[in-house]
């Protein structure tokens, strides 16, 4: 049973936790192909953020920080006190949050096709501007301007298929609060070298929101960091290219368990 404010999610495997933290405007079934990867070793943990998948009817939360506590309570509930904790994009952002503010609580930090760095003034008027369209015209005029950004042109067509139908299933009052939340995020870049964590980066080479080389930055400043750089995937790199995706994630989890187990 869940209780009643705890976040809508799926729970498979055994063994060392990890968190899987969704992109905008998507939900936790963008992580089919990782769940099935790694649920023979690990315990996965995949929620739907507040507003979005199963938990759409929750109140979509103003921050990202807000979304990162809802996390933080989920793990408690499940019994789960340390995790590796992986976020793509918004996920991305929502992991640096909760290391922010559950520092104690990381096994692991896996980034995917994020940025540490808040919106530009223009990114920050894009965001403005998105919510309006998904106010006025609905979340599938939203979806149908992010698509290009959101997949390299080399994407299968079946996996345009799926993110298309994954994020005109989301509601118009989650998404346009999640785009609130990333508009006003802080800057956690002077966060990076805080992190104590076994840690690990990963983009997909043709990434245009968050770029290999914003990326490789990122790891720089990260003390433990593995860069991984997909070849041939956008920004949905688990999605485009998933056993590459699959086997950075795997490492990664594997430098977590052995710390964890010596601890
Ligand atoms: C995502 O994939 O979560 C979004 O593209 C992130 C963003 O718009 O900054």
């Amino acid at each position: 049973m869940i209780p009643g404010n705890a976040l809508a999610h799926s729970d498979d495997g055994r063994g060392s936790p990890v968190v899987l933290l969704h992109a905008f405007p998507l939900d936790g079934r963008m992580w089919d192909a990782q769940k099935e990867a790694l649920a023979g070793n690990h315990r996965v943990v995949v929620p739907d953020f507040a507003g979005f998948g199963r938990s759409r009817d929750r109140e979509p939360r103003a921050s990202l920080g807000e979304h990162a506590d809802d996390v933080a309570e989920l793990l408690s509930w499940l019994g789960i006190e340390r995790a590796t904790v992986l976020g793509l994009s918004m996920g991305g952002y929502i992991a640096l949050a909760f290391a922010r503010r559950h520092p104690g609580r990381l096994l692991g930090l896996g980034l995917a096709d994020t940025r540490a760095a808040p919106d530009s003034p223009e990114g920050r008027a894009a965001r403005d501007q998105n919510i309006d369209l998904v106010q006025r015209e609905g979340i599938e005029a939203l979806v149908l301007r992010m698509l290009p950004k959101l997949l390299s042109e080399r994407a299968l067509p079946d996996v345009v298929l799926r993110v298309r139908a994954l994020g005109t299933s989301q509601s118009a009052p989650g998404a346009s609060a999640a785009l609130a939340a990333m508009r006003d995020r802080p800057d956690s870049t002077s966060l990076l070298a805080r992190i104590d964590a076994p840690s690990a980066v990963i983009v997909g080479s043709l990434d245009t929101i968050s770029t290999p080389i914003e990326m490789r930055d990122m790891d720089g400043r990260l003390p433990r960091s593995e860069l991984t750089i997909v070849d041939g995937a956008g920004h949905l790199a688990n999605l485009e290219a998933p056993d590459a995706f699959n086997a950075a994630v795997l490492r990664l989890c594997a430098r977590a368990s052995a710390e964890s187990d010596r601890a």
